[in-house]
């Protein structure tokens, strides 16, 4: 009946009408972006969308009478917003949720900001962030599922079924969009806006499997992007707008554009006006134009010229027409008011947040056992994160409310209450010269067992436009980790960051080191438990922390090389200084043998391999396996290792559990050319897991 809904009204729809319906202007913004004294009057009511920046359903209910009942077929408008990780309920920044390697929890916690935010007038949501990235300089690193393709694409299943649920017309779900569409993340060094250099066989290799995948579980949209790859601009691209997503994939949602992208076609060299630019967004695949002016301008005109064929028009209008009707926008067009309490902050949604940032925690050094804090009576806590609670927001922090975040400081003297004395010192600000505060840190830490120093980077140190030539931290903050080591005591570092960092400074003065990423509402309470020992450790990393900015980019899976044991740095060390996938616990887990189902099968076979994982240490752990493949051998150089599969387990002291990956060598064993088919090839492979590795045949 959709579809029949939608044709009825298209046949009944002036031009005019079709071309408003691609257009999305902004709604309530602060600095009333697109210069509308009273909104409701001046947003026009054919509108097909806009970007609304209320916490309550109020005004986009106002707006929403007036599409309703003043423009000719009252088509309701689609309402968006940057929902990114929670709307009001903030939880971990996506890089932290991979870490957690739990996206049945990711999947949760995105339910509960579909939630706030449907019950808050948004429909759709701008995310998940899909985009493989491997460049910590790049601010938007924090927005993705970090390095690795699988994990990006698990992932973005799991997102795109907690914001949509089953069924799109519920008011608890949002439609969500796969961006930025595509190769964002390979922006040339680290710097936003920029270019990217993608070979078709890279892209297809390294970038489309999270989108291929997003789309296959039911992404309403996906949002163009604003770097070019190799030349053509994400906005401006027929190959993978149109051939691939709509064509190969059977897409049938909408794609909007970033904003002001199908307008920026003009500055990077491919159009010469506005028109123009309408002309080769739209013609690429691009129905939905975000703040450009570009296709309610010039669109029209453009079909009446008959350079676009009607036919497009009608496909495109269709297409944003299928995915207000899936939303139950047309039935029903308001958000019934709620309180603030009956949407946000519910207890059940705040212990999600509290879990996956807890999950997403990864210790990455303990030497000597320095952690966990049981044994103290006074801890130092130091550094400019400890008191903040705006910077553990991270960024695009929605509708997030400071106030309502716990600090490193409170968490921790709630966590040992009477057990140990806490205090404070701001020790240094984020960045700057200014040491004044470095004697009174000084004396704190003099006078406790344990230093914590917390360290890390702003709110706004990430995200969009946010790139930094170098991933260490500031001078001054690494200074006041050397003044503090003087004292003897234990430093535990805490870091919060947006990004991995650069630390081989801090590392050699750090007897434990942990990131607690940017936790969001959370902030303090789920690293305090993991310092007291209440809850151990269990987040692995989802980004390679290279050991100096020098040596991005860096990941795990790079190809195959000609002189695999030379090509070092002559000064620095060529390894990370912690890989992907690493992480501690308390607990100690020892990893068996390795057996597989049989080591020689024919196409259309499948394998199972199993390994049996002991907890040797005194406590109980959670466990996350990581399943690698490498094809030695093959037409086209394949990276050293490939993550396939992963599975994490809860072992009790003293207990031994199998993990097991089921190999479909189709999936799991092939490999995609340069237009995306897939092959497997007859030969050799490895399966890896932690430093064990077994070899399989695959015979025709
Ligand atoms: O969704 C974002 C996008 O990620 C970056 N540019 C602005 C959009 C809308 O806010």
């Amino acid at each position: 009946p959709i579809e029949k809904r939608i044709e009825d009204l298209l046949a009944r729809m002036t031009l005019e009408e079709k071309v408003m319906q691609l257009n999305q202007y902004t709604l309530g913004r602060n600095d009333n972006a697109n210069n509308m004294a009273d909104p409701v009057n001046d947003i026009p009511a054919q509108i097909g969308s806009l970007i609304y920046f209320g916490s309550n359903a109020d005004l986009r209910n106002r707006v929403q009478k007036k599409a309703m009942e003043q423009s000719r077929l009252g088509i309701p408008i689609i309402f968006g917003y940057d929902v990114i990780h929670g709307f009001r309920t903030i939880y971990p920044i996506s890089l932290a949720q991979a870490c957690a390697w739990n996206p049945k929890l990711v999947e949760q916690a995105c339910g509960v900001a579909a939630q706030e935010a449907r019950m808050s007038g948004v429909d759709w949501t701008f995310s998940p962030m899909i985009d493989v990235a491997r460049d910590g300089r790049w601010g938007r690193v924090a927005e993705g599922y970090g390095e690795d393709p699988y994990t990006n694409a698990v992932f973005t299943v799991a997102s795109v079924k907690g914001y949509q649920g089953t069924d799109l017309s519920s008011e608890k779900n949002v439609a969500a969009c796969l961006k930025h569409y595509i190769g964002y993340g390979a922006s040339e060094a680290g710097r936003d806006y920029v270019y990217s250099e993608i070979s078709r066989q890279t892209l297809w290799d390294t970038y489309m499997l999270p989108y291929e995948q997003g789309v296959k579980a039911g992404a309403a949209t996906l949002m163009s992007s604003f770097n070019d790859i190799s030349g053509t601009p994400g906005s401006a691209n027929h190959y993978t707008l149109t051939e691939v997503l709509k064509d190969r994939w059977k897409h049938d949602g909408f794609v909007v554009s970033d904003w002001g992208s199908i307008e920026q076609l003009r500055p990077q060299g491919v159009a010469a006006n506005k028109k123009e630019a309408a002309l080769k967004a739209f013609t690429a695949g691009v129905e939905m134009d975000m703040m450009n002016r570009c296709y309610d301008n010039h669109l029209g005109e453009l079909v009446k010229e008959g350079k676009v064929s009607e036919a497009l028009l009608n496909e495109s209008v269709r297409r944003v027409l299928r995915v207000k009707f899936r939303l139950g926008l047309f039935d029903r067009p308001y958000t019934p008011t709620t309180t603030e309490k009956q949407r946000f902050y519910r207890p059940e949604s705040m212990k999600i947040a509290e879990q996956l940032a807890e999950e997403s925690i990864v210790l990455l050094k303990n030497q000597n056992k320095a952690l966990p804090l049981n044994k103290v009576s006074k801890i130092a806590v130091i550094g400019p994160i400890a008191q903040t609670k705006w910077h553990l927001l991270g960024s695009w922090a929605a509708q997030g409310n400071a106030e309502e975040v716990t600090t490193v400081v409170d968490a921790l003297k709630a966590e040992y209450k009477d057990k140990a004395e806490v205090t404070y010192a701001l020790g240094c600000d984020f960045d700057g010269q200014d040491k004044k505060n470095f004697e009174e840190a000084k004396n704190v830490a003099a006078n406790a067992d344990v230093i914590v120093l917390c360290l890390g980077e702003k709110k706004n140190w990430s995200g969009e436009n946010a790139s930094r030539s170098t991933i260490a931290l500031p001078q001054i903050q690494e200074e006041l980790a050397v003044e503090l080591k003087k004292l003897g005591k234990p430093v535990i570092l805490v870091l919060s960051s947006g990004r991995p960092l650069e630390l081989n400074r801090l590392e050699p003065i750090s007897d434990a080191i942990l990131t607690m990423w940017h936790p969001g509402t959370p902030g303090g309470k789920p690293l305090a438990g993991v310092l007291s020992g209440r809850v151990n450790p269990s987040g692995k990393l989802s980004m390679t922390f290279p050991y100096s900015t020098g040596q991005i980019p860096i990941y795990y899976n790079y190809r195959q090389s000609a002189r695999p044991h030379q090509g070092k740095y002559q000064d620095i060390p060529s390894t990370p200084l912690y890989e992907f996938a690493h992480g501690l616990s308390y607990t100690t887990f020892q990893y068996g043998e390795l057996k597989v189902s049989a080591t020689q099968i024919k196409r259309g076979s499948k394998l199972l391999v199993e390994i049996p994982v002991s907890n040797t240490g005194d406590r109980d752990g959670v466990e996350t396996v990581h399943w690698f493949i490498q094809d030695p051998v093959s037409s086209i150089s394949r990276p050293i290792k490939e993550l396939k599969h992963f599975e994490k387990q809860l072992l009790k002291k003293g207990e031994t559990k199998t993990y097991k990956f089921e190999i479909d060598p189709e999936r799991d064993l092939s490999f995609v050319d340069g237009n995306g088919k897939r092959f497997l090839e007859a030969g050799d492979y490895n399966i890896l897991v932690k430093n064990k590795k077994i070899k399989v045949e695959i015979v025709d």
